[in-house]
């Protein structure tokens, strides 16, 4: 069944485990994910970025979601808006089916400018408003993304997001972020603890320095009953790396965030769990590995189906360690 946000992360809360939320774009990744959700009776998030839904349109999502619903009847689905950057892009999800939204208001519509305090609540106690008229969730961010160890901010695409910014506003502040769920009545508030979009986060394996955890720890102390998503929480496994490197790829070494790490999160309030990259890996190591070692073939699917079990693996490997399997 296709379920909010809301009733989803509230069984989280209720039995202490997280949910990833996958990013998904194809029709491959939306049966590798809900395969492994089946094998160890995991409910999931299924999410799409703005460059998702032009990729795939918004149709072809809404079908492919429901026809996943209708092969698994017995997991739980909620289709989520990743980084909506307005009131169109939050409210044009909600009308193709999705029941959950993010109004990511950290930075301005363009995604590129560091967006004011007063800018993000607004926009986001609207769209909020407006989603819950109609019973979907909402997901807001308060604190911009970015390299702690860099001391840059990112915009969506991994790019730098413009304007000057100090260290203090790529942590959130605990004050504020009380301030903000009380003013946006936002269902779940991303906060940002030094964590960066796609593979290169970190040149080192990451200390308490550039992967601030801690602040997770201080927001849920005092907002105990809200629950907080982690973005950029890929951990860039070694192996995937090393995958892609021997069959040709060439990507500099590189740290994600530690699956422990993820753990400690949700050990402290932490129930929605952002992951794209690590799967984007799984599938193109496969590609290249079938590849190198059959040059002759031209079948798609002779690609599809190894990288569909890698990132089946994967996605199965992240429910049983954040406590999501066996609670379908
Ligand atoms: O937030 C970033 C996600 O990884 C989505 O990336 O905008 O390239 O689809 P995308
Ligand atoms: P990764 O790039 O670490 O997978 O993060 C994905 C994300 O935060 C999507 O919103
Ligand atoms: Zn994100």
């Amino acid at each position: 069944a296709i379920i909010t946000l809301r009733q989803l992360l509230d069984h989280a809360a209720e039995r202490g485990y997280g949910v990833p939320a996958f990013n998904i774009n194809n029709m491959e990744q939306g049966l590798a994910i809900l395969k492994a959700a089946e094998a160890c009776d995991a409910p999931v998030i299924l999410q799409a970025s703005r460059g998702a839904r032009s990729y795939a349109g918004d149709i072809m999502l809404r079908h492919m979601v429901q026809a996943l619903a209708e092969m698994h009847p017995a997991i739980p689905i909620c289709l989520h808006q990743d980084h909506g950057n307005n009131e169109a892009t939050c409210l044009s999800a909600i009308r193709h089916g999705f029941t959950s939204v993010m109004m990511d208001g950290s930075l301005e519509a363009d995604m590129k400018t560091v967006a004011s305090y007063d800018y993000n609540v607004d926009i986001t106690r609207r769209v909020t408003e407006c989603a819950h008229w109609v019973g979907a969730s909402v997901e807001g961010e308060l604190g911009v993304l970015g390299s702690l160890e860099k001391g840059e901010a990112e915009a969506e695409d991994g790019s730098g997001a413009e304007g000057k910014l100090d260290h203090s506003q790529m942590l959130t502040d605990p004050d504020q972020a009380v301030d903000f769920v009380r003013a946006t009545k936002v269902d779940a508030l991303a906060i940002a603890m030094g964590t960066s979009h796609g593979a290169y986060k970190f040149s080192r394996k990451p200390d308490g320095e550039i992967l601030a955890m801690s602040v997770i720890e201080e927001i849920h102390k005092r907002l105990p009953g809200t629950h907080l998503v982690m973005h950029g929480s890929s951990s860039v496994p070694q192996e995937l790396q090393d995958l892609i490197n021997t069959y040709g790829g060439d990507m500099p070494q590189t740290y994600g965030v530690p699956v422990e790490e993820i753990e400690r999160g949700i050990r402290h309030g932490v129930r929605k769990v952002n992951i794209d990259t690590d799967c984007r890996m799984a599938l193109t190591g496969q590609f290249r590995k079938v590849a190198m070692e059959n040059p002759k073939e031209f079948d798609p699917r002779k690609f599809l189906i190894p990288a569909m079990k890698e990132m089946e693996t994967l996605v199965r490997d992240r429910f049983e360690r954040f406590g999501t399997a066996g609670n379908a």
